[in-house]
């Protein structure tokens, strides 16, 4: 069934491009990186929308442009200023990355063009190259994320059940390939980003006004929200035990460390491990707030408990432990659900 529908839409290609086409370009949102876009602002935008939603990085995009404007501007930055610019907008090593890519692009003689020499750039994967050169160079790659895969899941009605995204990604990029048009496939594959945004929503799918609707197996079955299927995901669930430490004016901080995997030089509120105080010690005090976050496939409970200065002090502080007065909080870079939560617990007092 999935077979003979990728058939049937393949054979009416030119049909489904032109009506997807003419849909973009009258509904398409206006967006900065998309208003004769250079090179640069393709590959901010990109990173950016990288596990990140359109209105939500829309201001650090401003601001980004403002402060960083090209390749070079960026490249001479210092990391500090970099991850200051994406304070908020998580996952900080795309910010990390995308600071070593300006660097290795200005170092080299000629620009990459090809999905395959992007692909050698930090933080470059195969969606992001695709989007990259097919948006700056025409190049004929297709860009295949977890918006496209429903669209084709559902224009096909494709019943197959899915690992995980990335196996749905690889398992669609063929039939994404075959549906891209050689002339401004940079456009298709914006277009196709634009309608599982802001059409083929994930539930609630807007099918009377979509264009792909006389190409879509699953709108004529009247089932969309059924594809595509995906294995729903195991969460591992973990809880953190936090202190909450004032002393004069400053509060207790712990910077990770400029090598880790996670949140390498971010400012966090400490564990109580990284305090060297026992959990149970540390959960004695009075819970200021129980808040959650998710990373990768963790689900965390953090709860921050007040802990007073002496117990801290009496011994040497620990690795990656400071004081940051108030006043210079805004200046230091913490990770986006910590800044969120100080600023919550600072207002309430
Ligand atoms: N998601 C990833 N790239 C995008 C783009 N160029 N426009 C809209 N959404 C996107």
């Amino acid at each position: 069934m999935a077979k003979s529908s990728s058939a049937e839409l393949i054979a009416a290609a030119p049909q489904f491009q032109r009506a997807l086409l003419d849909w973009y370009r009258t509904h398409a949102r206006r967006l900065p990186w998309r208003d004769a876009p250079s090179l640069y602002q393709t590959v901010v935008s990109e990173f950016m929308l990288q596990q990140t939603q359109v209105n939500t990085m829309l201001p650090y995009y401003t601001r980004w442009l403002a402060s960083l404007p090209d390749f070079a501007a960026l490249a001479a930055a210092p990391e500090a200023q970099v991850l200051k610019l994406w304070e908020g907008l998580g996952y900080y090593s795309r910010a990390r990355n995308l600071h070593r890519l300006a660097i290795e692009y200005v170092a080299r003689p000629h620009p990459p063009r090809t999905p395959d020499e992007w692909r050698e750039l930090p933080g470059v994967g195969p969606y992001t190259a695709a989007a990259i050169t097919s948006i700056s160079f025409a190049a004929p790659a297709a860009c295949v994320d977890g918006n496209v895969v429903r669209i084709l899941a559902r224009l096909t009605a494709n019943a197959t059940e899915f690992r995980d995204s990335a196996m749905a990604s690889k398992i669609f990029t063929p039939l994404a390939t075959a549906l891209l048009p050689s002339v401004n496939p940079g456009d298709h594959n914006q277009a196709m980003m634009e309608l599982g945004a802001t059409v083929c929503y994930r539930q609630k799918p807007l099918c009377l006004v979509c264009p792909g609707r006389p190409f879509c197996a699953a709108a004529r079955r009247g089932t969309p929200v059924e594809f595509p299927r995906l294995v729903s995901k195991f969460y591992e669930l973990q809880s953190v035990t936090r202190v909450w430490c004032e002393r004069t004016g400053a509060l207790l901080l712990h910077r990770a460390a400029a090598g880790a995997k996670r949140f390498a030089n971010l400012h966090e509120l400490p564990t109580a491990e990284q305090a060297g105080l026992a959990a149970g010690l540390v959960r004695s005090g009075r819970l200021l707030a129980k808040k959650r976050r998710s990373i990768t496939r963790f689900q965390i409970t953090e709860s921050i408990h007040v802990v007073p200065a002496p117990r801290v002090t009496r011994k040497k502080l620990g690795t990656g432990l400071r004081w940051v007065p108030f006043a210079e909080l805004d200046t230091i870079t913490l990770s986006g659900p910590h800044r969120r939560w100080v600023n919550e617990l600072l207002a309430g007092r």
